[in-house]
């Protein structure tokens, strides 16, 4: 049996595997990533795509960015979220989301570089996988993995060619588990999942039809309709999505999980898209439809030895609140930099147990947050007095009472506005995307509480340099030129970085001394007026919440490792014990 050795062997091309494929290469790390099929997504699938994750790709690469850019219909094609009985029929109200809002939009500007945007997985995956392939990795499609066995020093894995039917090994000192919601890889290594999988019934129905006179007036990736059935299974309500403004559509409609899913067949496909969009006679080009399961569970531990999950391996749950494709890829900027500290003697083994204590927390958040979004339709149904399913003589009677001029009536428009604005903790939830704040041992807090949010934190990203969140986005300006740069482009890119200001230089001894002695980079970005870089608007000293002397260590995915409020008395020896601690030395 022929064997290949690579040093990291990624299982799944998908968001998570190539996203970690491009980061890893980016990294110079030897990596090869198998996929059983003979490409890549070939249905849409995942699409919002939030700040978060365009700060991965833009840590890739502002090329990697702008194609994103290039292919995503924009955040402004986003935003009306609209509810309604039929897409030709009757509106009952309207959302303003994903950051669209006159308000969000402006927290949206405020703390990030990238802009939020909806790029289909049939557009975000060759973009990934062709970076990571172009940058080293070594890709085999039309490869199944089988099995795999570790050892002290490695991990053997047991594909099969789906070509020829031959078997083969290949050797890696790692494995990356990212075989989504079905991974065999964290079935193989008995990781520990809680929840339940296969709660609701789905299927989606992905066609062509030029809808424009529905919808261009009230540009929305998502219409929500009410409908007999609408309640059952499914993602809380029936869904005409957008894919391509305005002729490309995929409809995901529930059915009941205990009966047998349903041969989702043209005639069935047509009916439905016929009833969502209230037009009888819509002559739909069909693409291709399929059924799926709505889960909710989530592994409580991501790593075994050698081996690690990410992505819907590890998380399993409805595409509510657009967390899915997203999340996946920051799993692989949080593993990535670890694996290629680990690869390159920087770091020893022990760092990479930070991957389970800093993501386990989000996988249980948002698993938990996709499906909580579902019932949160429940107020919507109960406000037009669907309490036991959608009759649609009730539902008329109630959308014609809501008309009227009565206390009842009144009360009753009230529900519904409630209702729907309510949807906004899944429609726009910057806190959920954005506040990820990290607690392991590749984080010194060096006991400093944690900034309490001052605002709902699903609803609102706050920024702080508390270590374990995201160093905070402002705009700096290089001296002379004048060039704008984010905080977030002055870090990140596999290394890890030092924020200083006048009077604190002796950091960057420091960083020389420590980053010599250990062997690892540690750049240094010292910010002030005819520094390299300076803070021409003020907005850095408001956010960074040290001293100008101060210290702020952040780690090659942007988190903060640690940070210290003026010049110490031994910069060196501090840098020294915070570096020694977060690399497990
Ligand atoms: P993903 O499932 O994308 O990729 C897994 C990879 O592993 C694939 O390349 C696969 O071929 C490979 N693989 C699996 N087993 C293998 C084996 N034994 N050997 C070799 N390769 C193997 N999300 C969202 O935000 N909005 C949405 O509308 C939807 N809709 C949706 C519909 C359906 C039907 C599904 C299944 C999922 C969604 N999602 C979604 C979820 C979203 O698509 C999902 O979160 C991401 O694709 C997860 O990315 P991963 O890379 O983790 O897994």
């Amino acid at each position: 049996m022929a064997t290949f050795t690579t040093d990291v062997l990624i299982i799944g091309t998908g968001p998570a595997g190539s996203a970690t494929a491009a980061l890893l290469s980016s990294y110079g790390i030897g990596n090869m990533a198998v996929n059983r099929y003979r490409w890549l997504a070939n249905t849409p699938r995942a699409h919002i795509t939030n700040q978060r994750t365009m700060e991965v790709l833009r840590d890739l690469g502002r090329e990697v960015e702008d194609e994103a850019y290039m292919f995503a219909a924009g955040q402004e094609l986003m935003g009306e979220n609209v509810f309604c009985e039929s897409l030709a029929g009757e509106e009952i109200g309207r959302l303003k989301s994903w950051g669209n809002h006159p308000l969000s939009q402006a927290e949206h500007k405020l703390s990030s570089p990238c802009m939020m945007n909806d790029l289909p997985q049939t557009m975000m995956e060759p973009l990934l996988f062709k970076t990571a392939c172009a940058r080293g990795t070594q890709a085999r499609m039309s490869t199944e993995y089988l099995s795999h066995a570790q050892d002290d020093e490695g991990v053997t894995t047991t594909c099969r060619d789906r070509l020829s039917g031959a078997e083969f090994t290949i050797r890696s000192k790692y494995l990356v588990g990212a075989d989504g919601g079905n991974s065999l890889v964290a079935e193989h290594c008995g990781l520990p999942f809680e929840g339940e999988m296969g709660v609701g019934g789905s299927m989606n129905i992905l066609f062509k039809a030029d809808l424009s006179k529905y919808v261009a007036h009230r540009p929305s990736v998502l219409y929500w309709v009410m409908q007999p059935g609408a309640d059952v299974g499914g993602i809380g309500m029936g869904l005409v999505r957008m894919v391509r403004p305005w002729n490309e559509w995929l409809i995901v409609w529930g059915y009941d999980i205990s009966q047998p899913a349903p041969e989702v067949d043209e005639a069935l496909a047509t009916q439905v898209a016929r009833q969502l969009i209230g037009d009888p006679e819509l002559q739909i080009e069909l693409i291709s439809a399929n059924t799926w399961t709505v889960n909710n569970k989530y592994a409580t531990n991501m790593q075994k030895g050698r081996v690690f999950i990410m992505g819907d391996a590890a998380h399993r749950h409805p595409p509510s609140n657009g967390l899915g494709s997203n999340t996946s890829i920051q799993d692989s900027f949080n593993l990535a930099w670890k694996l290629a500290a680990v690869l390159k003697g920087q770091a020893s083994e022990g760092l990479l147990d930070s991957y389970t204590a800093e993501r386990a927390p989000v996988a249980k958040q948002i698993v938990t947050r996709a499906n909580q979004s579902i019932s949160e339709f429940g107020p919507i149904f109960e406000s037009l007095g669907m309490t036991e399913g959608v009759k649609p003589e009730v539902m008329q009677q109630n959308l014609e009472a809501r008309c009227d001029a009565t206390p009842s009536a009144e009360k009753q428009r009230e529900a519904i506005r409630e209702a729907i604005a309510f949807k906004k903790y899944e429609f726009d939830a910057h806190g959920v995307e954005m506040n990820q704040r990290y607690r392991s041992n590749a984080i010194e807090t060096d006991g400093q509480i944690e900034p309490a949010f001052e605002l709902d934190a699903e609803l609102h990203y706050q920024p702080t340099t508390w270590p374990g969140a995201r160093i905070p986005h402002v705009w700096l300006f290089e001296h002379g030129s004048g060039a704008k740069h984010s905080t977030l482009d002055l870090c990140g890119k596999g290394r890890f970085t030092i924020f200083t200001g006048i009077g604190g230089e002796a950091w960057e001894t420091a960083a020389r001394d420590v980053g010599e002695e250990l062997g690892v980079p540690l750049d240094v970005r010292l910010i002030g007026p005819r520094r390299d870089i300076e803070d021409l608007t003020g907005d850095w000293a408001r956010a960074r919440e040290v001293s100008d002397t101060g210290c702020i260590l952040v780690r090659p995915d942007h988190h903060v490792a640690w940070r210290t409020d003026s010049l110490t008395a031994d910069p060196a020896a501090d840098l020294r014990r915070v570096m020694s601690k977060i690399l497990a030395h």
